[in-house]
């Protein structure tokens, strides 16, 4: 061991991991020590990401040989190097460096590692935050178990376009819900705090608006006003910062016509400045050298002079550091102090999480073993993807089945699909079809010896090949039964996987067509990682059961539900359109001057004149087999000043015959303002399990904190003046009430 790794070990076997805001003496005098005997070339190789050899998550860039770089000190950081055996040796390679400085393992560990959990969107439609939480801390542990320091999760940002392939790594479009998912993913991912050997660093990605890119279209530009850059698209940013996030990533888009990897705005100022954040970002995947094709930087010497001013700290993938950093620095282009503050920022997360002390800390072979089959994290995994799911409908109470029905036709794609429940950013291991459960055999385990099962694929995913209906038509007929699946593929929603069509891809819908016409109660089961567009469906079948994509205990999870062992809960993250042309549709818009009210209104309407100015499911849906009934809202005073609390209550009682859980949502209006406000902003929810018959109380508590706002100064302050508030099960059924706030 080097003399300087023995001082800093010393140094940090007295300290405490850090939270973000408190920095650690000992801690900064251990990285200050290193830092001090650093060479130029050895601080830039700290700032310097690269893949690994085995499997990449973009466009490589190949230059000279990876091993010997590593064994010379001219890596910080790895990605997509998993594994115990793999990050060992690589950590090898690095402590044959000069200073001996560890290397920091990464990886997209977006929603699970060895168990897979439901897409993070999917999670998100739980609205269940101690349920998220507990997927991330399942997910670190078996991260850090396979070696892995670092996730780049969770994915922070707000969307309102669901043609935007990665509207499935996020939370939804709504701001208040998703700065709580960002600060219950954070919680879960970083655990114990950094050091504790089943706690992974978490990357608040992608700073910032990237869900805005116009047209849904990836990497796309985006162009906003500052105030609904800092009302909408910071606050959950701004959550995983306060919740002590170790790492940022920014992002591919320009934001107002400067990429968000040149941004000093947003990382000197915003992130590093005003929020205080200490520990470091990382750029975007080759997001330093795109910065020439944007048109921003001439070449990859601006490319870097201008990341590292701006407070990109490491670079990933595009190796404009290592090229050019050394020279700007001669030629005073980068300040010296742009470099130590880098490279302190990477130290000291490294020092964090005990990597000084211990280079191997998270490389245990036996660790690894016993958290690769862990009947534990497949609870876990079981329980939140029951809760992710939606019911969207259910005419005449086809759900739930029972498990003595005499026979059920089982249709479509995705019937006998394993890895396919794995959704976009997730790992396939060599052993997933024995230990992913299908839908079949999920439903089978489920039903009577005496019930038959019948089964056909109908049509595929895509294509237009409808020779499979025939015989689907036949097996449907003889079911008293018929589940049917539909959907996009595993890989159609995603990064690079914005979509035009949201419509039920290849011949589907037909197949749903046919079958429903068969006049039998049938289920229709959307397997997705995004709003679809299905409006026949909607229309014309029973019963739809939202599935998304559910991870490694999918299958199960959707038999409990079909079967009633699970009484489903999920509600929309986001809101459904019923056209691509209704894009971007969102429930808290502002109103026009001419506001379209209702679909009756017929002239000089905010509102297409072909299409329902409703979304096809509105942001916050979702039923249950049993029915909630809401009472009129009362509140305890009429009016609300600074210091006090107005306590808003409903009685919710649960009408209907099997116990279940509601999530009760709370909305507030600012009637008028010093800038329009939105028509309705969720302020608060609550989510309670009513036995059948009961009936309970709920309050919220709200103060003229809940209704600040950002001014055109960009000041967030609240004002005096005239509100409404609902409360109710979704953004567009809900009762209301009025209050003013006094000054
Ligand atoms: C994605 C990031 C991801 C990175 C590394 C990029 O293309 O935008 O979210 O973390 O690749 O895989």
């Amino acid at each position: 061991m080097s003399r300087i790794i023995s001082f800093a070990w010393l140094l940090l076997c007295a300290a405490p991991a850090t939270a973000q805001t408190g920095l650690n003496k000992k801690t900064e005098r251990a990285v200050d020590s290193v830092l001090r005997l650093m060479t130029l070339d050895e601080k830039i190789g700290q700032m310097n990401q690269y893949n690994g050899p085995w499997s990449a998550t973009g466009p490589l860039t190949n230059d000279g040989n990876l091993l010997d770089q590593v064994k010379s000190g001219k890596v910080g950081s790895m990605l997509n190097v998993t594994g115990v055996k793999r990050t060992r040796e690589l950590q090898e390679l690095a402590l044959q460096s000069r200073l001996k400085i560890p290397l920091l393992f990464g990886q997209d560990v977006i929603h699970g590692y060895r168990t897979i959990f439901p897409l993070p969107l999917a999670e998100a439609a739980s609205w269940d935050l101690a349920a998220m939480e507990a997927s991330a801390r399942v997910a670190a542990k078996e991260a850090s178990a396979a070696g892995i320091h670092w996730t780049f999760a969770p994915m922070l940002d707000i969307s309102r376009d669901p043609r935007w392939g990665r509207v499935m790594e996020g939370a939804g479009e709504d701001t208040y819900l998703g700065s709580l998912i960002a600060t219950a993913r954070v919680k879960g991912f970083q655990g114990k705090g950094f050091g504790d050997t089943s706690a992974v660093m978490a990357c608040a990605k992608h700073f910032v608006a990237y869900g805005a890119a116009e047209g849904g279209r990836d990497y796309n530009t985006v162009d906003m006003s500052m105030r609904r850059l800092h009302e909408v698209y910071l606050p959950p940013f701004k959550a995983a910062a306060d919740a002590g996030v170790a790492t940022f990533m920014n992002s591919f888009n320009d934001l107002n016509g400067i990429p968000a990897t040149g941004s000093k705005y947003l990382q000197r100022d915003l992130l590093k400045g005003a929020w205080k954040f200490n520990g470091f970002m990382v750029s975007d995947w080759g997001s330093i050298g795109e910065m020439i094709n944007h048109g921003y930087a001439k070449d990859n010497r601006e490319a870097a002079m201008l990341a590292a001013n701006a407070g990109s700290d490491m670079d990933m993938e595009s190796r404009s550091y290592t090229k050019e950093l050394a020279t700007l620095v001669k030629e005073g282009k980068v300040k010296m102090s742009v470099i130590d503050d880098a490279v302190r920022r990477i130290l000291r997360k490294k020092m964090e999480m005990g990597l000084f002390a211990n280079p191997y800390k998270y490389a245990d072979l036996k660790r690894e073993q016993d958290n690769w089959d862990n009947p534990e994290h497949r609870k876990i995994a079981r329980d939140i993807a029951q809760k992710s799911m939606v019911l969207l409908k259910n005419e005449g109470s086809v759900l739930p089945l029972s498990t003595k029905t005499s026979s059920i036709a089982l249709i479509g794609p995705f019937v006998k699909a394993k890895s396919d429940h794995l959704g976009f950013w997730s790992y396939d291991w060599p052993d997933d079809t024995a230990r992913i459960s299908s839908i079949w055999e999920a439903v089978s385990r489920k039903m009577g010896g005496d019930s038959k099962l019948l089964y056909a694929k109908g049509a595929a995913i895509t294509g237009d090949d409808r020779s499979g209906f025939a015989e689907a038509i036949e097996k449907a007929g003889k079911a008293e039964i018929v589940i049917l699946t539909v959907g996009e593929a595993r890989d159609m929603s995603g990064e690079a996987k914005s979509r035009s069509s949201l419509q039920l891809p290849g011949v589907q819908e037909e197949l749903v067509k046919a079958i429903v016409a068969l006049g039998k109660p049938t289920v229709v089961l959307i397997s997705a990682g995004r709003p679809l567009i299905f409006n026949w469906t909607a229309d014309h079948a029973p019963a739809i059961l939202y599935t998304w994509w559910l991870g490694t205990e999918g299958g199960n999870a959707i038999a409990d539900v079909l079967f009633g062992d699970y009484n489903p809960s999920g509600r929309l993250p986001m809101s459904f359109p019923r056209a691509e042309g209704q894009i971007p549709i969102y429930y808290n818009h502002y109103n026009t001057g001419r506001p379209a009210m209702h679909d009756s209104d017929k002239f000089y309407r905010s509102a297409y004149t072909d299409l329902s100015i409703y979304p096809k499911y509105p942001f916050g849906y979702g039923l249950s087999y049993t029915q909630f009934e809401y009472s009129p809202v009362s509140l305890s005073a009429a009016t609300l000043r600074k210091g006090q609390t107005l306590r808003a209550s409903v009685t919710l009682t649960n009408k209907g015959k099997v116990a279940g859980k509601e999530t009760v949502q709370l909305y507030i209006r600012d009637l008028s303002g010093s800038v329009v406000r939105p028509v309705k902003e969720l302020k608060g929810f609550q989510q309670l399990t009513l036995a059948a018959g009961e009936s309970r109380k709920i309050s919220f508590d709200i103060t003229v904190e809940d209704l600040r706002f950002y001014n055109e100064q960009l000041q967030y302050i609240w004002e005096p003046g005239a509100f409404k508030l609902y409360i109710g099960k979704d953004a567009a059924h809900n009762n209301e009430a009025a209050f003013e706030v006094l000054q």
